[in-house]
């Protein structure tokens, strides 16, 4: 009443100077800086808010007062830090900045014998969601809200600071006051809006966990494993999260209901080291029938949840050819995600350091004839879009300086039959060959019978003949 009753008193003996009203935007229950130039010389200077009354004043005597609705649990909500009076700087410091005290804020002060008043707008947005922590599945929603709320204002959504793309498609919700989704673990983290209006901008940001399955995050994920080493199939529930009735199967391949057994090697009960949250498997010993489609289940806050996953294996085959030629080729069950390959060549020095030499790029590698050299891990690492996917090793170990001592029988052992192969060809054609001559012999044979028995008519046809004319 008093303080009214004073400002009633200052606002009466001044004349009104130039008004103008400035927008700020604010975080709720954070800090917000209303600006306010002042030329004052004077001590005196009011900042009110509409329908609210004073907020913050000094007297000429350097007195100051705060509005009640300002002294929370008698700590001050705001400061008018006077030091910076003198230049120019009457700008209210408000903290824990609440929906409510959003509206318009005026700043009064005396300056060549004049009242002059400066407005600033103050509005408060604030993000809020249906539930801080759903559960996978479930419907859930986010709220933007703006107090007090301005006409023809758009609003724009990011998540983890990226602009939101909504998983169904609809481009259309990144521009409403509110979002309404299906959870999903994908939708985890920051929601921040983002408020524009008149050229001033202001955002706010809430926190949402949904609880499901982590790792890996989306459905048909793809699992690299190399044949005959160990492979991990991820099944991560956020933490905290305790899956009852853990579950793992296999899909029959080219089916999608009909299940298939799990590998002989496959376990997934969850360790003691492991927390009861990651129920991951773990197959010792790949080979390339362990390729398909896995299924990992559980039930967390009674939804049921799961994620499908496609293990690859990959496993690199060994070529030679005639010239002893060796070719190492990368092969995958799956290739849809590669996008290049990459072999290395890995050797230990004597102290046991590992070197690694980048070789070439393509699925198959070159070798020509493998010597001393060539002795180490020969690596096929395959790359995605997004980096690394995996790698698969071919050993070439020191025989006793027999080095391609399986090649060469390899070789050899096709020399040799390709060689009898041919000697067969050759005999048959030998025979044959011969059968033919047999068979031309004969037949001259005939023809030299038929000279003779002609001859022989000739000369019996002479004799008669000449008996005839004797
Ligand atoms: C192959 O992958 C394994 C496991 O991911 C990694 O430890 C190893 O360094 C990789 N090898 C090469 C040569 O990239």
């Amino acid at each position: 009443m008093f303080e009214f009753l004073v400002f009633g008193l200052i606002s009466l003996s001044m004349t009104e100077g130039h008004h103008e009203v400035q927008e700020v935007f604010a975080e709720s229950n954070s800090k917000v800086v209303l600006p306010c130039v002042c030329n004052t010389s004077s001590r005196v200077i009011i900042w009110r808010k509409d329908n609210q009354g004073t907020v913050w004043r000094q007297e000429k005597s350097g007195m100051q007062f705060w509005g009640s609705r300002w002294l929370q649990n008698g700590d001050r909500r705001v400061r008018c830090p006077y030091s910076r009076f003198e230049r120019g700087d009457c700008s209210l410091h408000i903290s824990n900045i609440r929906e409510d005290d959003g509206g318009v804020f005026e700043c009064r002060f005396i300056s060549g014998g004049q009242s002059m008043t400066r407005s600033v707008m103050l509005r408060v947005i604030k993000v809020s969601v249906s539930s801080a922590a759903p559960v996978a599945g479930i419907e859930f929603s986010v709220h933007c809200g703006v107090t007090p709320e301005p006409v023809g204002a758009s609003v724009q959504w990011r998540l983890n600071n990226s602009t939101f793309v909504s998983p169904s498609g609809e481009n259309l919700k990144t521009a409403q006051w509110t979002i309404e989704e299906t959870a999903s673990v994908t939708l985890t983290g920051e929601w921040t809006c983002v408020v524009a209006h008149q050229g001033f901008e202001g955002r706010a940001s809430a926190s949402l966990t949904v609880k499901g399955i982590i790792h890996p995050p989306r459905d048909d994920a793809r699992v690299y494993a190399a044949v005959g080493c160990a492979a991990t199939l991820p099944c991560v529930f956020s933490p905290g999260s305790i899956p009852s009735k853990p579950s793992w199967r296999k899909l029959h391949p080219g089916s999608s209901t009909k299940p298939g057994r799990l590998p002989s090697s496959f376990s997934f009960s969850s360790p003691a080291s492991k927390p009861a949250w990651d129920q991951s498997a773990r197959v010792e010993d790949v080979g390339l029938e362990d390729e398909g489609r896995y299924t990992c289940a559980g039930v967390v806050g009674g939804q049921s949840l799961s994620r499908r996953m496609q293990l690859v294996i990959a496993k690199i085959d060994r070529g030679v050819s005639w010239m002893k030629m060796v070719t190492l080729t990368c092969q995958l069950t799956d290739t849809s995600e590669v996008m290049r390959y990459e072999w290395v060549h890995v050797t230990y020095d004597p102290s046991g350091t590992r070197l690694v030499k980048s070789i070439q790029e393509g699925k198959t590698l070159y070798m020509g004839k493998v010597n001393v050299e060539d002795v180490g891990e020969w690596v096929c690492r395959f790359h995605g879009k997004e980096g690394l996917l995996g790698n698969v090793t071919h050993r070439i170990a020191p025989q006793n300086g027999h080095l391609t001592g399986s090649t060469s029988s390899l070789y050899n052992t096709s020399f040799v039959l390709s060689l009898s192969v041919l000697l067969v060809l050759l005999v048959l054609i030998l025979v044959q060959l011969y059968k033919k001559h047999q068979r031309r012999k004969k037949i001259f044979q005939f023809s030299a019978l038929e000279t003779i028995l002609h001859v022989k008519v000739n000369e019996r046809d002479k004799r008669e003949e000449s008996q005839v004319k004797k």
